[in-house]
């Protein structure tokens, strides 16, 4: 039985690190450790030894198994395959690709708009979404009678308090808290009764105004030309033309040459082959007596402008309701 034992270890040590393949030790392993493997079957017939023999040949016995486990679970660390070896990582395939978010293209062009204007010395500020009907009207020039509020339908939440129109207010919201001279750009978002190919009820202003002493309308024409011709390019036509607000004296509304039809008429500028981007004009000064500024001592220059006609404008898109119909497909283009 000795002589046995030790020549089965000899053989496995011996077989053990001829091993090649995960198959091969799991066979080498049944071979010798398996449930009918050849030292589980010796060790069944310690019950036929003379009982002073078993002692000696049980330790053997054991010993000879540890140390057959120990060479193969050795072996088994160098011959990784299979169930126990990790998983093999091509590192020649492509990574997987995670979409990177993107900003919309609004805000994209917000921030393209209050960019320009900050070059140019101007400060941001911003106001309230839901405001007072003071400062979105009154304050204004636009007492409760006026039929300039026809002109803006609002969207009322009570009686002194809606969503505001415009970003306007935000020029009396300012002006109370400071001093002259004032350079401040304001964009945010602004809410209509309105919904058209070139209307939404909800769509976005940057506000822009600048107060100090003989600040003049030349001013405001060669401000919003460069301003324009930063945005688009210096071939951009744009044009002033007479218009009326409550809250400035003379008014105007800026147009640009449509750029989707190039000035031949189209749906999106009602055939004119102009489109409408922003009001504008020096401030009233009523609004200046409103605030407590002296409008014997400063003049101010004030605009508005609609951020989605300059992103159609810019990308040549030809229905501003694609931009909140949250359609995949085309904001990935921007
Ligand atoms: C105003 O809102 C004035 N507060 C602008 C202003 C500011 C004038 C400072 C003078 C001094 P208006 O209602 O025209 O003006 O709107 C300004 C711009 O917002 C328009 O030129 C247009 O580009 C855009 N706009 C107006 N209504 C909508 C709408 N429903 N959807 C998308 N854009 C609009």
């Amino acid at each position: 039985m000795e002589e046995r034992l030790q020549k089965i270890r000899d053989e496995a040590l011996k077989a053990i690190p001829e091993i090649k393949s995960q198959e091969e030790w799991e066979a080498l392993r049944i071979k010798y450790l398996g449930r009918k493997g050849i030292l589980p079957e010796l060790l069944k017939q310690m019950g036929s030894l003379p009982a002073e023999l078993r002692p000696r040949i049980g330790q053997l016995a054991n010993a000879v198994k540890k140390e057959i486990e120990t060479a193969l679970n050795t072996r088994q660390v160098r011959v990784p395959s299979g169930r126990q070896a990790a998983p093999k990582t091509d590192i020649t395939l492509p990574g997987r690709f995670i979409p990177p978010g993107k900003l919309h293209p609004i805000t994209q062009i917000t921030s393209e708009v209050c960019d320009i204007f900050e070059r140019l010395g101007f400060a941001m500020a911003e106001g309230p979404d839901v405001e007072l009907d003071y400062y979105n009207f009154e304050a204004l020039n636009i007492p409760r009678d006026h039929p300039a509020r026809d002109m803006q339908d609002t969207f009322y939440i009570s009686e002194n308090v809606l969503l505001r129109t415009h970003t306007s207010p935000i020029q009396v919201r300012t002006m109370e808290r400071q001093r002259p001279p004032l350079r401040i750009i304001a964009p945010g978002k602004v809410y209509r009764c309105d919904s058209d190919i070139t209307h939404t009820p909800m769509f976005h202003q940057v506000e822009g105004f600048m107060v100090d002493k003989g600040v003049s309308f030349a001013d405001l024409k060669g401000l919003l030309t460069i301003f324009v011709h930063q945005i688009f390019d210096e071939q951009t036509s744009l044009r002033f033309r007479p218009s009326f607000f409550p809250f400035t004296e003379p008014s105007a509304e800026i147009d640009i040459l449509c750029v989707i039809c190039r000035g031949s008429g189209c749906r999106v500028c009602s055939q004119t082959g102009w489109l409408e981007v922003m009001g504008a004009g020096m401030v009233d000064p009523e609004v200046f007596r409103m605030v407590g500024y002296d409008p014997e001592e400063v003049t101010g220059l004030a605009f508005g402008m609609g951020i989605e006609r300059i992103a159609m404008l810019k990308y040549g898109i030809d229905d501003i309701r694609l931009f909140y119909e949250n359609n995949l497909r085309f904001l990935k283009q921007f």
